[in-house]
């Protein structure tokens, strides 16, 4: 299925702009959403999500405003919000139930069958007795992932869902997103770039409410082939490099900068020209690296 964002604009009622006039085609498979904390990644996921309504502008699936059947489009959907705290007290089996309830399943035997299938698909077989208390962070990233299943959506939206796991866990959790993605839409929000790599063939950058690109992740890093250079500069001239490039990365050797900088031409003497790499076509998009 083909999902359009069509000039969608939300301000919240302090006043803030957290989207501004985005439009964006997010076609099947895994698409990332990747921005920095603040961008807006939350707010459209819950606007994906339907249960959060635009300022201006409407989400369209197939060319279809969701709005013209929103029950219809609402079971589609699996959510899993940022932070969610899951039920400590339940084990997976008891959690899923419940919850399988709560998504109007009614008949028994389809709720015991569809939990298992869920249970089965997230990697908690062997976990089925333990309370969600005892889950590790991975493990209930996972359980997260269960629920979101249930129901077979079409449909997925994960927000932020790596943060706080350690490097293993991670790495497991983007696997089976990779791996439940093949004929759904998934759509993952992520301040981390390397999530993307590998696992989301398109992908959005949001910047301040803005789209600072759309498109593939291999046109990423193309965007800025042949323009990013590094060069060893004196301590304290970071600033005014600054000013005159982009500059996707600073390291210190005994206190000496190495930056990486996007410019068409060369900014300073003894620069070599590089090849770019996802984190700097993202830090470009993102307006640099902070401060
Ligand atoms: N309920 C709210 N009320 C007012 N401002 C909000 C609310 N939720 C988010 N914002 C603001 O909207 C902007 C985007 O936030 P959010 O969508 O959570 O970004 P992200 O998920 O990328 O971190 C931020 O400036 C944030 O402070
Ligand atoms: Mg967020």
């Amino acid at each position: 299925m083909e999902i359009t964002v069509q000039n969608i604009s939300k301000s919240y009622t302090k006043g803030v702009l957290a989207l501004d006039n985005l439009n964006l085609t997010i076609p099947s498979g895994v698409y990332g959403l990747i921005g920095r904390n603040g961008a807006g990644k939350t707010t459209l996921l819950r606007m994906l999500a339907s249960v959060l309504t635009p300022t201006s502008g409407e989400i369209l699936l197939d060319g279809e405003p969701i709005t013209k059947n929103l029950a219809a489009y609402r079971k589609m959907l699996g959510y899993l919000p940022q932070n969610t705290k899951l039920m400590p007290q339940l084990n997976i089996v008891e959690f899923l139930e419940y919850m399988a309830i709560l998504k109007g399943i009614k008949d028994k035997n389809e709720i015991r069958m569809e939990v298992e299938r869920c249970i089965e698909i997230a990697g908690l077989t062997n976990e089925k007795k333990k309370r969600l208390s005892k889950y590790s962070g991975g493990m209930l990233r996972r359980a997260g992932i269960a629920q979101a299943l249930l129901g077979d959506p079409k449909i997925i939206i994960v927000d932020e869902p790596t943060t706080g796991l350690d490097p293993e866990e991670r790495l497991h959790f983007l696997n089976l997103i990779s791996s439940i993605g093949v004929d759904k839409n998934i759509i993952l929000s992520t301040h981390i770039i390397h999530d993307i790599e590998n696992i989301c063939p398109n992908v959005c950058i949001l910047n301040k409410g803005k789209m600072m690109y759309s498109g593939s992740t291999a046109g990423m890093v193309d965007s800025i082939k042949d323009m990013l250079w590094s060069a060893e500069i004196n301590a304290g001239e970071e600033t005014e490099l600054k000013k005159r490039a982009v500059v996707t990365n600073v390291t210190y050797t005994y206190g000496k900068p190495n930056v990486r900088y996007v410019a068409k031409e060369s900014m300073y003497e003894g620069s070599v020209q590089i090849p770019p790499t996802l984190e700097d076509a993202y830090i470009y998009a993102a307006g640099g690296v902070a401060r």
